[in-house]
């Protein structure tokens, strides 16, 4: 009797610890900077047309419309689900208190690096205006944690993920009737200007305390059932001068990783591979489920890319077969095949100079 009572202490012991490891997130927090992509409901106060609070936004989300703009989760959802989050991390706008010593989402549908990137939609919160949130958050932790040096020492172990420029591209260079940086540069030089830019503020981020940064890549905007209804002629085949311009960013983004991890001191950039891993879905479709890459899953016109999907819309029921759920943003089926290659790498070029799950551990 007494052994078999000490036989299940001990495993209620074990039980107990085994919860307790597995309730301890990798990091201590983990802190969001984007656009739509990742946007968890920071446009939804501001006046805007790039919003995505309403139906059937969010249709496979447990919450249902929050201001993501996807059926279901975002890349970083999945994300801070494989770091061991238990919630998913809450957005800028409606954040206070304690809650944002887990980290904090500051991503902004429509923002660029650039400043005047995204305008013709409204309001939206730049990558400047994210840093200038950041920064903010950074003296609430010292408040709570009662002085400068604890928060730094904090702050350094949390995990950073930062995916900007698709919409300098999307929302600017290839806009010609709102833009003029076309006609002011090429795309070799634009992808220039904007990593020098990139740099300053990626530059920020580290003197505000980062240390653990992963830099998401540009996705082929050229494939994109926005980009395909315009500039497809048969409505299929990905637009290669909008997709060449993304890759001369990525690949400077990629060396601004080498460049910041020996420059730096203490910093742990992460560059990765969101065009390539992407790639795998659009080249085999039929491997990962997938039907429809060419076609948003909601949305109207042509390749249902004309515009994003309306309020109450109807959306496809194969919603797993689609690539796209609308007319720029990918599916939860997607995100989560992203979002789990960008944590743990399925070969080298995925990630570089190793992955998140990795740059977690460090
Ligand atoms: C969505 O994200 C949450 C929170 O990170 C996670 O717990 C859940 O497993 C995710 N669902 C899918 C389908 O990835
Ligand atoms: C953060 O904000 C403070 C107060 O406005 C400012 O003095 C400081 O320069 C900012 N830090 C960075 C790195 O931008
Ligand atoms: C470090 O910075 C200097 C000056 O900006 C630069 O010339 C050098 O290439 C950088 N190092 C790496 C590895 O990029
Ligand atoms: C990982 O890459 C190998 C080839 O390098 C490929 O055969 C395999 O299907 C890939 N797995 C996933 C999940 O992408």
């Amino acid at each position: 009797m007494g052994g078999e009572f000490k036989k299940w202490v001990v495993m209620m012991l074990v039980l107990y610890m085994g919860y307790g490891v597995q309730a301890k997130p990798q990091v201590p927090c983990y802190f969001i900077f984007g656009d739509s992509l990742v946007d968890n409901g920071n446009n939804n106060a501001l006046t805007s047309l790039a919003k995505a609070n309403y139906r059937p936004y969010g249709i496979d989300f447990p919450r249902g419309p929050t201001g993501r703009f996807s059926n279901g989760n975002t890349t970083v959802d999945v994300i801070a689900g494989l770091l061991g989050f238990k919630d998913y991390i809450p957005p800028y706008a409606t954040t206070r208190g304690r809650a944002i010593l887990k980290g904090v989402n500051y991503a902004s549908a429509a923002a660029g690096i650039r400043e005047e990137t995204g305008y013709q939609l409204g309001a939206r919160i730049t990558m400047n205006g994210q840093l200038r949130n950041f920064n903010k958050t950074v003296s609430q932790v010292v408040g709570l944690l009662g002085s400068k040096s604890s928060a730094a020492k904090y702050l350094k172990k949390c995990l950073y993920s930062v995916g900007m420029g698709s919409n300098d591209y999307l929302n600017n260079y290839f806009m010609p009737r709102f833009y003029t940086t076309s006609s002011r540069y090429t795309p070799k030089q634009y992808a220039n200007v904007l990593i020098k830019q990139y740099s300053q503020q990626l530059q920020t981020l580290y003197k505000l305390g980062a240390r653990k940064i992963a830099l998401i890549g540009v996705g082929q905007v050229g494939c994109s059932p926005s980009e395909l209804a315009m500039y497809s002629r048969d409505g299929k085949t990905c637009v290669k001068r909008i997709n060449d311009a993304n890759q001369l960013f990525n690949v400077r983004l990629k060396s601004l990783v080498d460049n910041f991890n020996k420059n730096l001191s203490g910093a742990k950039f992460i560059y990765i591979n969101g065009y390539g891993i992407f790639q795998d879905l659009i080249d085999n479709p039929k491997t990962y489920g997938l039907k429809v890459i060419n076609k948003g899953c909601c949305g109207v016109g042509r390749n249902n890319g004309q515009v994003t999907c309306l309020p109450n819309q109807t959306p496809c029921n194969n919603r797993k077969e689609h690539l796209f759920w609308d007319a720029f943003h990918p599916t939860e089926v997607a995100n989560v095949f992203v979002g789990r290659r960008s944590y743990r790498a399925n070969s080298s070029s995925d990630a570089h100079p190793y992955d998140i799950r990795r740059l977690a551990q460090l």
